[in-house]
């Protein structure tokens, strides 16, 4: 069967080495005679799985021993809520507000305690990273949260020398949503206390969530909170109090074992890189379309660009379909369009995708 060169934010492509495995194991996992989905998850065969996965996840990311991972469901969303309740101590939190994911998170805790929101790009439409002034910071704050992959506006914090890079947050823990770029560079653990991320663009099937949490902010949840919200009840049960969503958690499994395979993140980071080098070389010098984000800023994993006139967006969306290179369309509430290009996308993908933007180029002049 033909696949496409798949653009999407998110359910987004999977590595096809994962696919294949699942589909060779579906009928019968590891000569069970079982698919996994009909098998207990508290059976050996089960356990080996989610034990797996947590120890690959662990050694891919050099996720620090005073750090538990939790496979938790509910999405990402569901972490703006549990992230308030479990970090909750003088009621305080500070918020970077890059994006409408950061302000569903801003939403949520504020139903929960009283939120500082310290920096904000509203102001243009969400194209940059603010600069933080720290006089405005909160020494005090239980958390200070970051979305450090800005998924539909195509901004990232860099965290490279001279650039964006990550807030110096003193002693306060930093929280982040990784959702569109775990995985897809390498990141030091051990700045963060914790890190949430939905599994549906570089792990996944959509509603698991992974979060990555340091001990000590664990066990101290708001009184009241609910079993199911407090990380305790995950971290004290292996993830294992109640069903998790084993299916999910063994593809999970699976595309770590596929990053470990290719030589784990900082391979693939310098794939990423030259993907999107590659695509923002050819945006920076072209003269129909255009990119929208400032240089210092630019997420290598979703890369948004215009032609500045809405009959000339759909057009392009529309031709490049025909071929092969879908799912080009910018968020609903922004227009335009964006290629998402997480772990999955080959270099190929990357090479089709420029290679269509300069036909386009040509006949649109
Ligand atoms: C950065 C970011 N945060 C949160 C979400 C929401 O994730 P979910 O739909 O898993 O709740 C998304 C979804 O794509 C996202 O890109």
């Amino acid at each position: 069967m033909e696949r496409v060169y798949n653009f999407s934010p998110g359910p987004s492509m999977l590595p096809l080495e994962a696919l294949s495995r699942a589909r060779d194991e579906m009928l019968s996992q590891g000569g069970t005679g079982m698919s996994v989905m009909e098998m207990s998850h508290r059976s050996k065969a089960y356990l080996e799985i989610i034990h797996g996965a947590e120890q690959l996840l662990r050694e891919i990311m050099s996720v620090p021993d005073n750090y538990k991972i939790l496979f938790i469901q509910g999405g990402a969303s569901a972490q703006f809520a549990m992230v308030p309740f479990n970090l909750f101590r003088a009621g305080r939190a500070d918020y970077m507000q890059t994006g409408q994911f950061a302000a569903k998170a801003i939403d949520e805790a504020s139903r929960f305690l009283t939120v500082n929101v310290v920096a904000s790009s509203k102001d243009k439409k969400y194209s940059y990273i603010p600069e933080l002034d720290k006089s405005k910071c909160d020494p005090e704050a239980d958390y200070f949260h970051i979305t450090i992959n800005n998924t539909i506006y195509g901004t990232r914090f860099t965290t490279g020398a001279g650039t964006s890079g990550l807030p110096d947050t003193g002693g306060v823990p930093l929280v982040t949503d990784m959702s569109s770029s775990i995985l897809s560079e390498v990141y030091d653990v051990s700045k963060f206390g914790l890190i949430y991320a939905g599994a549906q663009k570089n792990i996944g099937p959509a509603g698991l969530c992974i979060v990555i949490v340091r001990e000590d902010l664990i066990g101290r949840a708001k009184p009241g909170t609910p079993v199911m919200m407090d990380y305790k009840t995950y971290a004290d049960n292996e993830s294992l109090y109640n069903t998790p969503p084993t299916f999910a958690i063994y593809m999970a499994k699976l595309v770590f074992e596929w990053v470990k395979a290719r030589g784990g993140v900082a391979e693939l980071q310098k794939v990423n890189e030259e993907k999107a080098a590659l695509a923002y070389g050819f945006l920076d010098n072209a003269k129909v379309l255009r990119p929208t984000v400032a240089p210092r800023d630019r997420s290598i994993m979703n890369i948004p660009f215009v032609t500045g006139d809405e009959a000339l967006d759909k057009k392009f969306i529309k031709e490049a379909e025909t071929h092969g290179l879908v799912s080009l369309a910018g968020h609903r509430s922004v227009g335009g369009m964006r290629a998402s290009i997480y772990n999955a996308m080959p270099l190929e993908g990357v090479k089709a995708l420029v290679r269509f933007m300069e036909k386009f180029e040509m006949e649109n002049k």
